[in-house]
């Protein structure tokens, strides 16, 4: 967003230096062009195509039915909290009561609640990168340092023990990741996450938030939780929800899970921001966790079916580096080939510049790295119907021949 000079006037510096999310910005580019009648294929998304699973839906109208329209409990209503409390336990192996869960209007609530909680002004935050476009702008709303490090392609651009070590400082707070991983779709191994805590054992003063989101969409069929380690797991804020796994990005709720002094503070942020989470979204969320997670698991088949359509097609494009993404719906090829060629005289500079040759030649909308802190790649997402994977790869793969 460029603000005018009236808006600078009135506005406070902390949402002046905010950056407009990216991934929205180009979803807004795209509609533009799409409302002037071009066909539009959009793999900006962060959301799942499907519909939210239909039993889902009905526990939401039956919530309404039976009048659950009031105010709820902030940190959630107590059934709510006991279904994740099971979940923990199931899925993950983790025991955490029903009081050291605080559900929130989304994850990206969580997320900042935590990082609100936690950082200091002038506090680092190291964030694992490519790292998703979120992370560091809330960082900054705490008025921390962000501290980006740099996870190398060839280790699926995956942060190792050593650059984590090599990063902290006396002054860091905070160490903060995805996996699996947007934008990258990378997901960590158990051994990974066990050397990542060897180091994080060695300093007591860093938490961790490990935001698990995409949990359920794991192509490796292998999730871990660095909360599962007993020597860090009180300084480990666990982050979920619902929007990934099961669809359900427009309901709004999520969760984390902490230690109860962290849930506690949680708890106090959101009761002076947002109060307590939609009644119905949350009377949802308890229906889709009482049913399992089969269509979850049955999208994630979907979205693995597609990865690997996507990067067959995507390697047969010249000059796209790619690896293979073990989970979310996402694939970040290093695009840096293109840098310095043209077309029409305009000369591509970066990948936001052939994001946007992409969108106005291809007419595919993608995103590029920059905002990802990765400004050699593009972030393609896979949550699209084979047809439109297919002619999007088609597409672009004649426009960038275009480029000289
Ligand atoms: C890594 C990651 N964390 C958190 C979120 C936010 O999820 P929610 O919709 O629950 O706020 C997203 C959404 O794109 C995400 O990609």
């Amino acid at each position: 967003m460029r603000e005018t000079e009236e808006a600078k006037a009135i506005l406070s510096d902390r949402i002046l230096s905010l950056a407009e999310s990216q991934t929205i910005a180009m979803a807004k580019k795209a509609r533009e062009l799409a409302a002037k009648g071009y066909d539009v294929i959009n793999l900006s998304f962060g959301e799942p195509d499907f519909q939210t699973p239909q039993y889902i839906k009905d526990a939401a109208k039956q919530a309404i039915d039976e009048g659950f329209t009031f105010y709820t409990p902030v940190p959630g209503y107590p059934e709510l909290r006991q279904e994740i409390s099971k979940k923990f336990k199931r899925d993950n192996n983790l025991d955490y009561a029903p009081e050291q869960i605080v559900v929130s209007t989304g994850a990206k609530q969580s997320i900042a609640n935590a990082v609100l909680c936690l950082v200091n002004p002038g506090d680092e935050v190291i964030i694992f990168s490519p790292y998703w476009v979120s992370y560091e702008e809330i960082v900054k709303l705490a008025e921390g340092i962000p501290v980006p490090i740099m996870g190398r392609l060839e280790n699926d651009y995956k942060v190792t023990a050593e650059q984590l070590e090599k990063a902290i400082t006396s002054n860091t707070k905070l160490v903060m990741y995805s996996s699996p991983c947007n934008p990258t779709g990378a997901v960590f191994e158990e051994e990974e996450l066990r050397a990542i805590a060897s180091v994080l054992e060695k300093y007591p003063q860093v938490h961790v938030i490990a935001d698990e989101i995409y949990e359920y969409i794991n192509f490796s069929g292998k999730h871990f939780s660095i909360a599962n380690i007993d020597a860090i797991r009180d300084r480990v804020v666990t982050v979920n929800g619902f929007s990934k796994g099961y669809a359900m990005t427009g309901w709004r709720v999520g969760y984390l899970a902490a230690s109860r002094e962290i849930a506690a503070a949680c708890d106090k942020m959101q009761s002076q921001i947002t109060s307590g989470t939609c009644s119905i979204a949350q009377k949802a969320g308890a229906a889709a966790l009482k049913g399992g997670n089969a269509s979850a698991l049955e999208m994630a088949e979907a979205y693995r079916r597609r990865r690997d359509l996507v990067l067959d097609l995507m390697n047969d494009i010249p000059g796209f580096k790619t690896y293979l993404p073990n989970g979310a719906f996402y694939i970040f090829p290093d695009v840096s080939a293109y840098f310095g060629k043209q077309f029409e005289g305009k000369t591509m500079e970066s990948a936001e510049d052939l994001s946007m040759f992409i969108l106005s030649d291809a007419h595919v909308a993608v995103v590029s790295g920059e905002a990802f802190g990765a400004p050699q790649c593009i972030r393609f997402s896979f949550a699209a119907s084979d047809e439109k994977l297919v002619e999007a790869m088609r597409r672009i793969k004649n426009s960038l021949a275009k480029l000289q």
